[in-house]
C-alpha cells in the first residue's frame, strides 16, 4: 500500500545532470540490509519522510550541522531539486536516498538508531477510500517509533486538518511513543515555510504540528 501517488513528467537537463553528478556524492543506494552512513559515528541522524523539493530539508540541516539528515524522497524531480542545494550550500550533513521511506525504515534502518522523524505537509489522501494510504496510519507509526532512539522525536505537520486529528489520535494510541505537548505542538519558528505550507495557508488552511518523542523506559 503506497503512500505515494505515481508521477510521470520529464526530468529537466539540471535535475537529469544532479541526478548523473551529485547523487553517487550525496545519495544513499537502496539496499536490503542495513544502511553504512557516511556520518561520524557519534553525530545524531534524522529521517525526513518526503523531503519534496527539499527547501525545509536544506535550510534545516544548514542551521544545524551537529545533525546528520537522510532525506528520503520518491519523486525524482524533488531528489534532483535536493541534490541541487545541498552541492549548492557545500552540506556535508545530508544524504539523499530515492526511494519509498517505508522500505527505507523497514530495511536499512536499525531499531532504535534514529535522533528523529520528520514528516512535512504529507500526502493528505483526502478521500476515504484512501485514507489507508496515508503515512500515519498504526502499522507505520509503529514501525517509525520502533526505529527512533529512547527520547527520539517525530515531528509531523500539515495543513490539512481532519488528518491533524487523525495523527493525533494514531500517534496517542501507539505505545511506543508520548505526546511532547498537551495536544498540537505550537509551530516552531525553526521549521521553514514550504511550498506547500505556503499554498495552505493560501487556502485559508490552519497549519498544525505534532511532536512525540519516543519514552524512555
Ligand atoms: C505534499 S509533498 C510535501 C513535501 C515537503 N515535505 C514539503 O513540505 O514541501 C509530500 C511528498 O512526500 C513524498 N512521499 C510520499 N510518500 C513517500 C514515501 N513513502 N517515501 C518517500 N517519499 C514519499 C511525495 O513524493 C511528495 O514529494
Amino acid at each position: 500500500m503506497r503512500t505515494f501517488h505515481a508521477r510521470t513528467g520529464r526530468l529537466g537537463v539540471q535535475a537529469k545532470e544532479a541526478m548523473r553528478t551529485l547523487l553517487p556524492r550525496y545519495g544513499i543506494p537502496m539496499i536490503a540490509g542495513p544502511w553504512q552512513l557516511p556520518f561520524p559515528p557519534d553525530l545524531p541522524v534524522v529521517l525526513e519522510v518526503g523531503s519534496g523539493m527539499g527547501e525545509t530539508t536544506a535550510q534545516m540541516a544548514a542551521a544545524d550541522p551537529g545533525t546528520g539528515v537522510v532525506a528520503v524522497e520518491v519523486h525524482t524531480a524533488g531528489v534532483a531539486a535536493l541534490l541541487r542545494r545541498v552541492a549548492a550550500l557545500g552540506l556535508d550533513n545530508v544524504r539523499v536516498v530515492h526511494g519509498d521511506a517505508v522500505t527505507v525504515l523497514r530495511h536499512m534502518v536499525p531499531p532504535e538508531s534514529l535522533a528523529g522523524v520528520r514528516l512535512f505537509f504529507p500526502d493528505p489522501w483526502p478521500k476515504p477510500r484512501h485514507h489507508k494510504r496515508r503515512f500515519v496510519r498504526p502499522d507505520l507509526v509503529g514501525l517509525t517509533a520502533d526505529r527512533l532512539q529512547p527520547g527520539g522525536r517525530f515531528h509531523a505537520a500539515t495543513d490539512w486538518s481532519e488528518y491533524a486529528h487523525e495523527m493525533l489520535t494514531v500517534l496517542s494510541a501507539e505505545p511506543l511513543l508520548r505526546n511532547d505537548y498537551p495536544g498540537f505542538a505550537p509551530r516552531p519558528d525553526w521549521r521553514p515555510l514550504t511550498r506547500f505550507e505556503r499554498r495552505g495557508l493560501r487556502h485559508g488552511h490552519r497549519v498544525q504540528d505534532l511532536i512525540f518523542s519516543r519514552r524512555v523506559e
